[in-house]
């Protein structure tokens, strides 16, 4: 199984940004991890990080037929592009939705994702296992044993 694994504008920032609400941990180390759990899942992530909407919109395309799932951390987009959601939900692959921080205990205008309507499920405010439990309940699902 290959799966995209994209995150959104600033997550580049990682270990240096806001390191009380998202941890120390680099961009990179975050794609190493994934690395690991999906050898252990017999699956390869493919990571990708964008500050441009754009950009990340493109990729939801060119995912289609190259890609089996997508996990995203969709960063602040998350909370403002209808155009990621329609993405989704126009190359219909399936989607895990994840974030670092708990969304929904933190400023309100975090408590709306545009994207949860389109994904399979969300993991939000574990940290980085937020995105490894992300890619091990996709990469169930693909398989057919998740719920
Ligand atoms: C985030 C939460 C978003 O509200 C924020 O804009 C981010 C990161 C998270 O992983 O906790 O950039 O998606």
């Amino acid at each position: 199984l290959s799966i995209l694994v994209l995150h959104g504008p600033n997550l580049n920032m990682l270990g240096k940004r806001e390191p009380g609400v998202y941890g120390s941990t680099t961009l990179a180390e975050i794609n190493n991890l994934l690395a690991e759990v999906a050898l252990k899942l017999q699956a390869q992530v493919f990571p990708l990080q964008s500050n441009h909407e754009g950009v990340l919109v493109d990729a939801i395309h060119e995912a289609l037929g190259k890609y089996q799932g997508i996990l995203i951390n969709a960063g602040a987009y998350t909370h403002t592009s209808v155009a990621l959601r329609d993405a989704i939900a126009a190359v219909n692959l399936p989607t895990v939705e994840v974030h670092l921080s708990n969304i929904y205990r933190r400023e309100e205008f975090r408590h709306h994702s545009y994207i949860a309507p389109v994904v399979i499920g969300q993991i939000s405010g574990f940290g980085v296992q937020s995105y490894l439990l992300g890619l091990q309940a996709l990469v169930e699902h693909l398989r057919g044993s998740g719920g």
